[in-house]
């Protein structure tokens, strides 16, 4: 059975993650949603929450399975026992960051295989750092994030810059 990771951080998961896993999920026959620490990052989403959120906009499929991790992503693999790793290219910037992971991942365990998805071009702008931006600053970020968790993610970014309702 092929399995393959998706590792990222998720915060939140976007129509763009969520193109890649429904692409990657035709590919191999399982495929884990990982959220990993990115510790360039300051998250807004609890790894908990990112998780949950990535199983309900994954309902609907079931090759498909969110998992979260504090580990390095080749110990995740090994622990696992799936050493393909997924990832989403959306444009030039992406890829000496990607290219530096791929390698010092395939340095670091050599059974390690990265593969590259190109993104859909619809997604080619889209981030989770634009969505949280956006969100936060009270604007509608309906055509960024799947239904299912729009409410969830609306409101903590919202929240997170004291602008939720009363
Ligand atoms: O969505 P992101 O933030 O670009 O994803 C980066 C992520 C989480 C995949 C990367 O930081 C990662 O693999 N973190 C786990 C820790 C690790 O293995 N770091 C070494 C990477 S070479």
């Amino acid at each position: 059975m092929a399995t393959a990771i998706y590792p990222g951080s998720f915060d939140p998961v976007t129509f763009g993650h969520l193109d890649i896993i429904r692409r990657a999920s035709k590919i191999f026959d399982r495929l884990i949603v990982a959220v990993l620490f990115n510790p360039s990052k300051r998250c807004t989403f609890t790894p908990q929450e990112r998780m949950e959120m990535i199983g309900r906009v994954t309902g609907d499929l079931p090759n498909v399975e969110a998992a979260t991790s504090e580990k390095l992503l080749v110990d995740f693999a090994e622990e696992r026992q799936s050493f393909v790793i997924v990832k989403g290219l959306r444009a030039v910037s992406d890829f000496e960051h990607e290219f530096q992971m791929a390698l010092t991942n395939k340095k670091m365990n050599g059974r390690i295989e990265t593969l590259f998805l190109t993104t859909n071009y619809r997604y080619l702008y889209l981030s989770s750092s634009i969505v949280r931006e956006i969100g936060s600053l009270g604007g509608d970020i309906s055509d960024f994030v799947p239904a299912p968790i729009l409410e969830d993610v609306t409101r903590k970014l919202r929240e997170n810059t004291g602008r939720a309702e009363k």
